[in-house]
């Protein structure tokens, strides 16, 4: 049976980006596979009381099973608005946001269970085919006042289900067209981000274009770009990881000064995956080293969690300017 996402007590995501976009900030976009994860980001983003979009890619379905997936978003709704009353504190708006969703099927699955936003990732697609993809899954998610993120230029890296072996910058010749044609609510663009831990080769420069994102917000002006692949693969979790048994050879991140550009710019949202499973990793492989005899579950992934926490907490201090925004 069909659920709407307002039943559950999620937002979409017009609101805050209208928000970010005055405010000179960007909403932060957490992927989440796990209930650690979920329970990270949640009190994460109440404590420095940010806005925040939960993250579900498919992969992250079939790992954790849509229906179970559906249930969890829903709990931590209810686990949120219990804690801002114990801690006296306001309750934060939460969107349920399908990530890379790469068929109309997919997405319209989505917004059946509950989710209040979408990715329609056409961006493999030619223009034409993009556009049209696109704007189909526009037009069966308005009338349920979900909102949809489309994508032009292709990132690199390789993750679950997300693969691309070539980067291709976004042109922003094209951009006014796709919007207007489409009727999206924000676009995803490729400058130079790209997924997984290994977005720069050493000695190549280290830094995102942020001349195209100029470029891109010249030709449309107040309308919310989004940046995936913006982990900053933190060199100290890539040490502790690998004085721990862990073997991540050159792992490079995107520069904090380039997020903190793009956040203060047009850029509403900034998605993040990668640095969550680098923390838990580190605490989850510092734990086993430590104490070989632990084998209580709670006892790795405690530390984990309270690891992630940590860095939500200062990404939305520090990176994304989100914290006190909600
Ligand atoms: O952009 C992709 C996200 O990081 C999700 O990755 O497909 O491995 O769940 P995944
Ligand atoms: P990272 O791999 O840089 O964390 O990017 C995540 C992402 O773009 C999810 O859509
Ligand atoms: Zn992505």
């Amino acid at each position: 049976m069909a659920v709407s996402y307002k039943q559950l007590g999620f937002v979409n995501t017009r609101e805050m980006f209208k928000k970010a976009m005055a405010g000179g900030y960007a909403v932060p976009a957490y992927n989440f596979n796990n209930m650690e994860q979920l329970q990270a980001i949640i009190t994460a983003c109440l404590e420095s009381q940010s806005p925040v979009i939960l993250q579900v890619s498919s992969g992250a379905r079939k790992y954790a099973d849509q229906t179970l997936l559906q249930y969890m978003g829903q709990g931590s709704v209810e686990m949120m608005r219990r804690m801002a009353q114990e801690k006296g504190v306001k309750e934060i708006p939460i969107a349920l946001h399908l990530d890379h969703g790469d068929t109309f099927e997919l997405c319209k699955s989505c917004i059946e269970s509950g989710f209040s936003s979408v990715m329609i990732d056409g961006s493999h697609h030619s223009f034409e085919e993009n556009m049209a993809l696109t704007k189909k899954v526009v037009e069966y998610a308005h009338p349920f006042e979900v909102t949809v993120e489309g994508e032009l230029g292709i990132l690199a890296g390789i993750e679950d289900e997300v693969k691309a072996e070539k980067h291709t910058y976004t042109k922003p010749e094209e951009v006014e067209a796709f919007v207007k044609g489409t009727g999206v609510d924000s676009l995803a663009i490729a400058i130079g981000t790209s997924h997984g831990a290994y977005k720069f080769k050493p000695g190549q420069e280290q830094n995102i274009r942020l001349d195209i994102l100029k470029e891109i917000e010249k030709r449309i002006p107040g309308f919310p770009i989004v940046l995936h692949g913006s982990s900053s693969v933190p060199p100290e979790l890539v040490k502790i990881i690998n004085e721990n048994g862990g073997q991540l050879k050159d792992a490079v991140g995107i520069p904090e000064a380039d997020l903190r550009k793009a956040a203060a710019s047009a850029v509403c949202k900034v998605n993040i995956d990668s640095d969550g499973r680098l923390a838990m990793t580190a605490a989850i492989r510092k734990t086993m080293k430590d104490k070989p005899a632990e084998f209580d579950p709670r006892k790795y992934l405690g530390p984990a969690r309270d690891a992630l926490k940590e860095l939500y907490m200062r990404k939305n201090r520090e990176v994304l300017g989100s914290a006190g925004m909600a």
